[in-house]
């Protein structure tokens, strides 16, 4: 082999690592700009040298075209699924059973999450990934390689040369889940029910490159056949983790029934500060000689079980339907609900989604329904309890007109989604002055839903660029008789505070900010710096000739031709064209800053992981914490800096946190951490 072909075998390898660092160990050794340049080294070379390309390079994680479908993988041992416990008593049932299969109580067991996510099998051959197929039905799967091969945390090239096959689940973190969710709300996609069905959907995906773009996780759970390379489950877990798999990190290993049952309650609060969803947990016997004594029955193992959470579930009366205008003008029904508690909170309106879904359940006025929170974050409707029906509910019928301006909706080919197209809608536009000022757009604290409906209302506010045209006078005027526009209970310090954030936004607000405020379909957090990272400026944006802008957006890594065809069709309409040249005129004219180098700002190096409930929704926490220069990871371990805690956390979890040193704050603290106050 050449000098200059091992060289670039050795390049692979070391990208591979780096992705490991970053993915699954969540701790780079090198900043984003290093690791572009190798990566960018690696692509260089095999464009010169085509022939020397492997598939264990990073650059070939997507495969460039789709398939028609996905072959089918035989398994000669069917992969089997697990028995289900509901309580104690099950629970200790099965530690008897155990005992009596092995004529003695079972050394130890391991309690692990049970990933509410898709199962997968993998394996490696001489540390290659070669195959990645889903369950299907035990026996036969599919063969989703390709789209397995996009996510990031699966190492392609383990480290070391091992044939192994490996069982885990793909899943996606409620965060990611909810923010998925909000971009395709606002694309007029049709959203996804739960974190599990999103990812059943995205692995079906037939082009891999569409897969690429779902925000996928994997951890993996079983060796299997691993008796060939440990003595027990829990050290091949370990073993996994150093060949470089992405094994999940909340095992514990208990002795005995009571110790187990304790475990198990002990869970019973822990599951909502993990960042996935859980549906309960996976008792295993640890012991791999004990797990062959006990063998399995046709259906499930002996040596394992699964325990079911209760779910988070209710029943209450629908009291009506509330038809909810967004910012894109899709007309949704919202189900308003006698208030009933569920896991913590009273849930008075829980989503219908669309109208279809009203008539697929067929609700009605006055019904028992079941509410169920989804991904641990919005509640919904999942079932009506037609016994309980009394014959006099009335049925729900679809909307034909917009309850904000009366326009007649329409339902575009191939969308759900029922809409209203005027776009002076009043409804529309306090929506999306909200969306403009959130705290992960232009962030003007004080314009939430009351005010902009108001600034709305009373004819101050129009679209955003409106806004910067705010003053003191026009928010309190003196003189109650003349104009009367006075913006209801507001006081001299709010109108204050609010002048200072507007010009704060007008000063500050970066390219990326002002992207996803204007709420262009399809561009959300990662589209939106990606573009305006290449542009810089807003001017660059606004002025570059329609050939310019889209050979930009071509080369943009990243954005496909949907997002580029959303961005070019945004920039050439007129009133779009309008609202950004009066936001210029308004002396708006973002920035962005170039990409932060790793070892700045004020969270330099940090390692912070945010659990509990908190007040603003996780990925923008998370979002803020990365372009401070931290690092956020989703559990504590010896290498956390910083846990920022939300009200509801236990206090098992912060002396633990205390005990490996790390620093426990909460939002407020974190909030003047990030601001530079502290
Ligand atoms: S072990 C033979 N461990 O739960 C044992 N399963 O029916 C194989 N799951 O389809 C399963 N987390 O997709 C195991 N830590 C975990 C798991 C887990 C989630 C899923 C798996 C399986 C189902 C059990």
């Amino acid at each position: 082999m050449s000098d200059s072909r091992a060289r670039y075998l050795r390049l692979v390898e070391e990208l591979g690592q780096h992705d490991r660092r970053y993915y699954v160990e969540m701790a780079p050794v090198v900043s984003d700009a290093a690791y572009d340049e190798l990566y960018r080294t690696v692509k260089d070379i095999e464009a010169a040298h085509p022939d020397w390309i492997v598939a264990e390079s990073p650059t070939q994680r997507v495969a460039p075209a789709p398939v028609s479908e996905f072959p089918k993988v035989v398994r000669d041992q069917p992969m089997l699924s697990l028995d289900n416990t509901y309580n104690r008593e099950e629970l200790s049932a099965f530690c008897d059973r155990v005992a009596r299969g092995l004529d003695a109580p079972a050394a130890a067991f391991a309690v692990e999450p049970k990933i509410d996510g898709i199962s997968v099998e993998l394996s490696y051959r001489d540390g290659r990934f070669t195959l990645g197929a889903t369950r299907g039905d035990g026996r036969v799967g599919e063969n989703i390689t390709a789209n397995l091969r996009t996510l990031r945390s699966l190492p392609l090239l383990l480290s070391e040369a091992v044939t192994i096959t490996v069982r885990g689940e793909v899943f996606m973190l409620k965060g990611d889940f909810g923010a998925m969710n909000a971009e395709r709300a606002a694309a007029g996609e049709e959203i996804w029910k739960n974190p599990r069905n999103a990812t059943g959907g995205s692995l079906k995906l037939l082009d891999a490159r569409e897969c690429a773009r779902r925000p996928l996780q994997v951890l993996l759970y079983e060796l299997v056949d691993g008796e060939r390379f440990r003595a027990r489950h829990s050290e091949s877990l370990k073993w996994l983790r150093t060949l470089g798999l992405p094994v999940s990190p909340d095992v514990t290993i208990v002795t005995g029934t009571d110790a187990l049952t304790g475990l198990v309650e002990s869970w019973a609060e822990k599951r909502h500060s993990l960042p996935y969803e859980a549906d309960g947990l996976v008792i295993k016997v640890d012991d791999f000689a004990e797990r062959r004594v006990l063998g399995a029955t046709a259906k499930f193992p002996r040596w394992a079980i699964a325990y079911k959470f209760p779910a988070l579930r209710a029943e209450t009366r629908l009291r009506g339907i509330e038809v909810n205008v967004g910012r894109t003008g899709a007309v949704t029904p919202v189900a308003m609900l006698d208030p009933v508690e569920l896991s913590g909170t009273t849930v008075r309106r829980a989503s219908l989604f669309n109208w279809d879904e009203v008539r697929r359940l067929d609700v009605r006025v006055g019904d028992l329904v079941v509410v169920e929170k989804a991904g641990e974050i919005i509640p919904q409707v999942i079932e009506v309890i037609v016994k309980a029906r009394t014959g006099t509910e009335p049925p729900i019928e679809e909307p034909t007109a917009c309850p904000s301006c009366a326009s007649p909706l329409v339902r575009r080919s191939g969308e759900v989604v029922l809409r209203c197209q005027n776009r002076s809608c009043p409804e529309q536009r306090w929506k999306a002055i909200q969306f403009f000022c959130a705290r992960g757009a232009l962030n003007i604290e004080g314009i939430g839903e009351v005010l902009a409906e108001e600034l709305v209302r009373k004819g101050l506010v129009t679209d955003p660029a409106d806004i910067f045209d705010l003053t003191m006078e026009r928010l309190t005027p003196e003189d109650d008789d003349a104009g009367a526009v006075r913006v209801e209970r507001m006081a001299r310090k709010s109108a204050e505070n609010l002048i200072a954030a507007i010009a704060r936004a007008r000063e500050q607000a970066t390219l990326s900010r002002l992207l996803i405020g204007l709420g262009i379909p399809h561009v959300g957090v990662v589209a939106a710096r990606a573009i305006a990272t290449r542009f810089g400026t807003l001017d660059a944006l606004c002025d570059a000739s329609a050939a310019a802008r889209r050979e930009n957006i071509a080369a943009i890594d990243g954005v496909g031709p949907v997002i580029a065809d959303a961005l070019t069709s945004y920039l050439s309409d007129e009133t779009n064209v309008r609202l950004l040249g009066r936001l210029r005129e308004r002396g708006v004219s973002p920035k962005e800053p170039a990409p932060r180098a790793a070892g700045a700002g004020p969270l330099a190096g940090k390692r912070v992981c945010v659990t509990g409930k908190l007040s603003h929704p996780r990925s923008e926490i998370q979002r803020e914490i990365e372009e401070a220069g931290g690092q956020f990871v989703t559990s504590v371990g010896k290498n956390t800096d910083i846990l920022v805690a939300g009200a509801d956390v236990g206090k098992s979890k912060l002396d633990s946190a205390r005990k490996l040193g790390t620093r426990v704050m909460d939002e407020d603290t974190l909030a003047r951490l990030l601001s530079g106050d502290e």
